[in-house]
């Protein structure tokens, strides 16, 4: 059985993780408005990779015994003055959230909690994934300066990203 604290963590990790689901759907949206569609494709598997995050959290509470309590999501930002200027957004928010996951690890040694320190291994391993993939999405964009024949040709390619559902 799941200890109250670590509980009440993995709890505020599911809202933190629905929370950038819908802030990188609100991207999809400034994207769409600016015909980008294939950076708002690739934001819109962003999202439903967040969503899927927050179920991996949601059920392994379920699993331990605990109780999933879910909270008021806020209203993410929705607009920006530039496609640069999204991508620092995106990339600042990943090193916030690695930020909250090693918290979270440093909670469950406290707790000598080694099934959550366990399971969170997993979004350790995302989330080196998911900075060095947008800071170099990032690197990309400042190269092309955000527009251009760069910026069409990059659309296309962020055009074919897929969501594949996590085991
Ligand atoms: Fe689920 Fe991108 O952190």
């Amino acid at each position: 059985m799941i200890k109250k604290r670590m509980e009440d963590e993995l709890n505020k990790q599911i809202n933190a993780e629905f929370y950038s689901s819908y802030l990188y759907l609100s991207m999809a949206a400034y994207f769409e408005e600016k015909n980008l569609a294939g950076f708002s494709n690739w934001m819109n598997v962003q999202a439903q990779e967040e969503w899927a995050h927050g179920l991996k959290i949601f059920n392994f509470v379920n699993e331990r015994g605990g109780s999933v309590k879910l909270m008021a999501i806020d209203a993410p930002k929705n607009e920006w003055n530039n496609i640069i200027e999204v991508f620092e957004d995106v990339y600042a928010h990943e090193q916030k959230i690695t930020g909250l996951i090693n918290s979270l690890i440093d909670v469950a040694i406290e707790e000598a909690d080694h099934a959550t320190k366990n399971f969170l291994q997993w979004f350790i391993d995302e989330q080196v994934e998911e900075e060095a993939s947008v800071s170099t999405l990032l690197e990309q964009i400042k190269m092309i300066d955000g527009k251009g024949t760069g910026l069409f040709m990059l659309d296309r390619e962020l055009g074919s990203r897929t969501f594949t559902a996590l085991v």
